[in-house]
Formats: structure tokens, sequence, C-alpha cells
């Protein structure tokens, strides 16, 4: 039941409303006291219907006092209403603020990382200085080539058993004369070949690269895979000079407590032919199992050039005479490193390349 209408409760009931209305926080509160102050059961609405018992005097002045009373309490609410909006907008602008200036003291992405050479880059590159080192020129030839170049011309004719050892990717269906080269010995060729026509013998050149073999990957065998490949043709060059040059090699990239050893083999463009050893790197020659209990690892072929050769490239054999060898740039990086495993080198898990 509301209290008596009159001047004196109508102000303070105006005054504790607004006080009421401030101090609401949001606009489920507001709602509710909206319909607390101006609904059907408010006082405001007791008031009105009392109006009707008072003398007409009394009612005109009261009814005027109670219409402002219920103008100022609806304008307080609606005034809180317009206020509790603003602040709800301001608070949604706030949280959806991207503030561009944190990333830079907070970044939300990883950090960047500053890459380096990947190891078999660097090996190959360490392989070259050491031969420019040596007096030899840097050349390369291309990773697709002709059957004349990859075989043929290096007294490798079809049919050779020869062939068969080097599972050979070819890149036309219909024929085998187009290759994905399987060793970098037909950078020989092409580099013998220039030379005769630009009459620029002597030769001393390493050829460094890619080659492709049909090849079920594992622990030492990978299908793309890099070799160097040496070439020196020059008056009076024997077999002393290439083991002498194998052994200063082996020395200057391996270290003074590695050296090379030359075992009897056979390939069909060198005669005399050898493979060639190091010293193991892991035991240091005290046979361990990586190197088959033997003190040895295998790096490489070589040996004298072949007259065959020669003959298919049109070099003169009673005048010129050389050696080449060729190894494999990534069994070099193994070597040099204790990788045990080839593949890593193409896994490309950077936990394993930053370690060099
Ligand atoms: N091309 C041979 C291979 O990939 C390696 C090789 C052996 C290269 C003897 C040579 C050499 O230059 O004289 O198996």
């Amino acid at each position: 039941m509301a209290p008596g209408l009159n001047e004196a409760a109508l102000s303070s009931y105006v005054r504790d409303a607004v006080d009421r209305v401030a101090d609401v926080a949001d606009k489920t509160a507001l709602g509710a006291l909206r319909a607390e102050l101006t609904g059907r059961r408010s006082t405001l609405t007791g008031w009105h219907r009392e109006l009707g018992s008072l003398e007409p005097e009394a009612r005109r002045a009261l009814g005027r006092l109670l219409n402002e009373a219920e103008r100022a309490i609806t304008e307080s609410i609606d005034g809180r209403d317009a206020a509790l909006s603003r602040e709800a907008r301001r608070a949604q602008l706030e949280a959806d603020r991207l503030c561009l200036d944190e990333l830079v003291d907070r970044p939300v992405v990883a950090p960047l990382e500053r890459g380096h050479r990947h190891l078999v880059t660097k090996t190959r590159d360490e392989l070259e200085d050491v031969f420019v080192a040596m007096g030899f020129q840097v050349v390369e030839g291309p990773e697709i080539e002709t059957d004349w170049y990859n075989f043929e011309a290096l007294n490798l004719p079809l049919g050779h058993p020869a062939r068969g050892m080097h599972d050979t990717m070819y890149l036309d269906g219909t024929s085998e004369s187009v290759v994905l080269r399987t060793h970098t010995s037909p950078v020989q060729v092409r580099s013998m070949e220039a030379a005769v026509r630009d009459r620029s013998l002597p030769l001393h050149l390493v050829a460094p690269g890619r080659v492709y073999r049909r090849d079920t990957p594992d622990a030492s065998h990978l299908v793309e895979f890099n070799q160097i490949e040496g070439l020196v043709i020059d008056q009076g060059i024997t077999f002393a000079d290439l083991a002498g040059t194998i052994s200063a090699f082996t020395t200057a990239y391996f270290g003074e407590d590695i050296s090379a050893r030359l075992r009897p083999s056979y390939f069909p463009f060198t005669e005399p032919s050898a493979e060639f050893d190091i010293t193991c790197t892991i035991c240091r020659g005290a046979r361990c199992r990586t190197c088959g209990q033997t003190g040895w690892m295998e790096l490489g072929g070589c040996g004298v050039i072949d007259p065959a050769v020669f003959a298919a490239v049109g070099i003169d054999p009673t005048r010129w005479s050389g050696f080449a060898f060729g190894f494999g740039i990534d069994r070099c990086a193994f070597m040099r490193h204790q990788v045990a495993d080839l593949r890593a080198l193409v896994d490309n898990d950077v936990r394993f390349l930053r370690q060099f």
C-alpha cells in the first residue's frame, strides 16, 4: 500500500527513486526497477488512483506534482538506460580493439629464425675450396644427359654389363637415350670435347653436382645424391699423380690423421682403375662396426683415363694422358661429421640441420 499522497512524500520518493536508478549497474536490473517504479503496481500508480478521492483543488495541485514526479523518474531511468548502452558499447569496442603495437612486445607468432647453408651445400663448397687451392677449376654439367655422355663415350656401350650397376632413370619412356645422369663422369666427356674444340688442353677440373639412381633409399643410399668428379689431362700424367692428388686431398679435407689407400678395381672409363678408401673417421683406423672392422671406409673410384675415352672425344693418347676420380659429396659430409644415416641429409629436420 502506497504511503499517503502529499508533496513531502512525493519529493522524498522521487529523490529516493532517482538515487536507486543511478546505482543500477546493468540493463536487466534497470528493467526490473522501471517496472517497480512506474508499472501497474507501483507507488506512483497507487497515488494516481488516490487522486480521484481528493478535493478538486488538491487533486489538481497534487496531480501536477505527481505528473512531474513521474516524468522525473522516467527521465532518470531513460538517461541511465542510455548511459548503460554507451558503457556496454565502449566495453565492446575496447574488447575488440586490435592493438598492433602489442605485437612488438609480445609476439603472437614464433620469432623468425636465421637459417644457414645446408650441410651438403657447405660440404660441396669446402670440397671445391680444397681443389681450387690445388689448382683445379670448378665446372658444371647438365643433370639431364644423353646416353652418349652418360655411358657411350665413357666406354660403356649398349649392352655393357657395367651399365647394370647404374640403375638408371630414363626420362623418355619410349627410348633409353635420355637419362637423369647416374654419375658426374659425363662432365668429363663434355669438358674434353670442349677442350678439343677450343684447343684448351691441359685440363685440371672438378665437377660437383647432383646425380640420380633408381635405388631404394637406406642408411647409405639415396635416390638423388651428389658427387664430385675430378679430371686432369696433361702431358706425362701417371698413376702416381693420381695417388698423390687423392692423398693430398684426403689430408686437406679430413685432417692429418686420416689417410687414403687405393685398391685395384674396375671402371670402363679408366685403366688401371682403383677404388679409394680413407681411414675410418669413426674409429680412426682402430676397426669398428661402421667400417666392418677394417679400419677403412670406401669413398670413391678413380683411375687413369682409358684410351677408349680419349678416342671417343678425339684426344691424341700419344700426346696426352690423364686421370679421373669421382666420389660422393654426401658421403664426405657423412664421414666427416659422423652422420649415421644418409637419409638425415634430405629429411629436412631442422633439429638435425641446425647442428652443422
Ligand atoms: N662414376 C663412378 C661412379 O659413379 C665413379 C668414378 C670412378 C669416377 C672412377 C671416376 C673414375 O672419374 O675414374 O660410380
